[in-house]
């Protein structure tokens, strides 16, 4: 045990109770480690994802506006910062409908790699937004045996959609997937995290991150997906998700959206995203209550 806890130890131990809550009280997030939003390309990166959507949305599939307008303004964010670079790869294509989101925002020196178990996909139509696209039919949990060029991947991926079968074992080996294909700035979404039909997902994802010597941590969820990065970005997409998100999702169309944190712990400090409930008004959940929480990341 170090000094440190040694010392907390001591004094959760001595002080009285009413005291250590008092102190506990003041934990709250450091405006100093808010980074700086720059919002200036909202509008035309807007434009382009109304672009996107129209594509997407003449593909079958299961991905809703909520999800294309999120998914859209975390690869945006990416896009707009040079040091966070590397392939997008995708388990649970179907027909290609979150492909058609993801693509555009691929640079030259990317690659777009989908996989399915079954052939659903047209590849040409993703090809035609991004020409260096791969399609690989192979289970996810499979990929990494069947898929010939996946050294080349290994850390060097800087988004990864998660949208497979959504079983137990299958998540978890998924999550393994993506803490060995996340570059550090990289960022995995899981789909159906709160979809209790499947809720064998949440606890697949917390085994891995309690149990595996693992550096990713959930930073945003909405009511469908979690966001995930690693440690050492968290206050990156945290500042963005506080500054810049409800901005991002307006300017797609996806209005009466507002942020939700209700706790924040050196363990937990991830921010839901979602739309209004009738009677709320600004950009915070619990203001009055919660507002330091929203002070910084
Ligand atoms: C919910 S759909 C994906 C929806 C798609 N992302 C979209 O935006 O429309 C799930 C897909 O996962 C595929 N699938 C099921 N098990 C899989 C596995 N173990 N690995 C990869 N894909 C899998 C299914 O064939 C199906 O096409």
């Amino acid at each position: 045990m170090s000094m440190k806890q040694r010392i907390i130890l001591a004094a959760t131990t001595l002080l009285p109770e009413h005291f250590v809550e008092t102190i506990k009280s003041h934990r709250r997030p450091d405006r100093k480690h808010l980074l700086a939003w720059d919002g200036t390309s909202v509008q035309s990166d807007a434009e382009r994802f109304l672009s996107s959507r129209i594509v997407a949305d003449q593909i079958d599939g299961m991905l809703s506006p909520f999800s294309m307008a999120a998914m859209d303004s975390v690869l945006s964010l990416q896009a707009s910062n040079p040091e966070i670079s590397g392939n997008v790869v995708e388990f649970g294509t179907y027909k290609g409908r979150s492909a058609a989101i993801m693509a555009p925002h691929i640079r030259p020196s990317e690659k777009l790699v989908l996989v399915d178990v079954a052939d659903y996909l047209e590849v040409e139509k993703i090809r035609a937004i991004h020409a260096n696209t791969e399609f690989v039919r192979c289970g996810s949990e499979e990929f990494c045996s069947r898929y010939p060029d996946y050294k080349q991947l290994r850390k060097n991926c800087r988004f990864v959609h998660v949208d497979s079968n959504h079983a137990y074992r299958t998540t978890f080996q998924e999550m393994k997937i993506c803490d060995a294909l996340l570059s550090p700035g990289g960022v995995a979404v899981f789909d159906d995290y709160t979809n209790l039909n499947y809720s064998q997902v949440l606890p697949a994802i917390y085994k891995y991150m309690y149990t595996a010597n693992t550096d990713l941590v959930v930073f945003m969820v909405t009511d469908v997906k979690a966001y995930l990065c690693r440690k050492r970005y968290l206050n990156y997409y945290l500042s963005f998700v506080l500054q810049g998100a409800l901005p991002s999702m307006t300017a797609r169309g996806v209005e009466d959206v507002i942020i939700s944190r209700t706790d924040w712990d050196r363990e937990y400090r991830a921010i839901y995203l979602r739309t209004r409930e009738p009677g709320e008004t600004g950009p915070h959940y619990g203001q009055e209550i919660y507002g330091r929480l929203y002070e910084g990341p």
